[in-house]
């Protein structure tokens, strides 16, 4: 799972909104454990610009949390200046520290904005690229907020947008405790939670979720999607493991109202870091994921 996945479902101020503050140690290192994923992106947008002749100067991380991606954008397109725009002010504190750490602070600012109502050309300036991941799903009105996404590409620009892909697999069908198909079932609750986070956002409007389609009704061009998985075979490395050991717990507290007790007996097991059978110990832990990007591109 990604720290985005269980973002769903944590009350904030009475609603179930996530609590971003809170959030920013495991956005982090969700963001850091699927960096295979964010460079194998990056590469093909970089791909996708060398092939139109078109030129990088400047991108913009739209909800870009902590900015690992941010930072890692900065190093895939090193003659461009890279945006960090958020509205969380402790998450873009997090995006100048790692900047500054990494030697990117040259290139690498933030800009706190509240979305949608900032995401115009006069707040956020134009960028040839806007890189958006897992945070149109938070806005109420999401091909409104595409719209105004794409009035601040330029002319040849492309808009990439990180929505979907394939849950999460990270233990065998039948772990060997209790009831086979824990992950299955933890995806469903996670809908829901989903569902109920979408609906209580203001503005919220149904959408039919066709990304590409809803790329082009946003006036861009060429909407296409594709894929990128994360495959990272068993048995995991311990940084991995606290990492899905970490995102885990979260998700637990998010959704344990939701589940049954021979549930959350088994999540309480793997959890536990000296349990035979949790996920610091056990031979058999993997991680299989895949996300998904949606691109189109400003042809005027
Ligand atoms: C799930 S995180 C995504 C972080 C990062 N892009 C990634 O893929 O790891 C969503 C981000 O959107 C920001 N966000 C959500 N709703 C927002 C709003 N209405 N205005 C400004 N920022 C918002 C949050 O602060 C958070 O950093």
């Amino acid at each position: 799972m990604s720290a985005h996945d269980h973002a769903h479902g944590h009350a904030h101020h009475g609603t179930e909104q996530p609590d971003w503050d809170a959030l920013a140690p495991l956005l982090e290192r969700g963001a850091e454990l699927y960096a295979p994923v964010h460079e194998q992106a990056a590469a093909w947008l970089r791909e996708r610009f060398a092939a139109g002749g078109g030129s990088v100067r400047r991108i913009l991380d739209v909800g870009s949390g902590p900015g690992v991606v941010t930072c890692l954008l900065a190093r895939a397109f090193p003659d461009a200046e890279v945006v960090a725009a958020d509205g969380t002010p402790a998450l873009l504190e997090r995006a100048r520290e790692r900047a500054a750490r990494l030697g990117l602070a040259d290139r690498v600012t933030t800009l706190t904005v509240e979305m949608p109502e900032e995401l115009d050309p006069a707040t956020i300036g134009t960028a040839d690229l806007i890189w958006s991941s897992r945070t149109v799903h938070h806005l109420g009105d999401q091909l409104d907020a595409l719209r105004r996404l794409a009035t601040a590409l330029r002319p040849g620009g492309l808009l990439a947008v990180g929505e979907g892909g394939l849950p999460p697999r990270f233990l065998p069908r039948d772990a060997g405790l209790g009831r086979p198909d824990l992950s299955a079932r933890l995806d469903v609750v996670q809908a829901e939670g989903f569902a109920e986070m979408r609906a209580g956002l203001p503005g919220a409007t149904e959408t039919v979720e066709d990304w590409p389609g809803l790329l082009t009704a946003a006036g861009l061009t060429g909407a296409t999607s594709r894929s990128f998985l994360l495959d990272l075979p068993a048995p995991l490395d311990a940084t991995a493991r606290e990492s899905l050991r970490t995102e885990l717990a979260h998700r637990r507290e998010a959704v344990a109202d939701r589940l049954d007790d021979g549930d959350l007996a088994a999540l309480d097991r793997l959890l536990d870091p000296e349990d035979e059978a949790g996920i610091m110990r056990r031979p058999d832990v993997f991680l299989l994921a895949a996300h998904t990007l949606h691109v189109a591109a400003r042809t005027e």
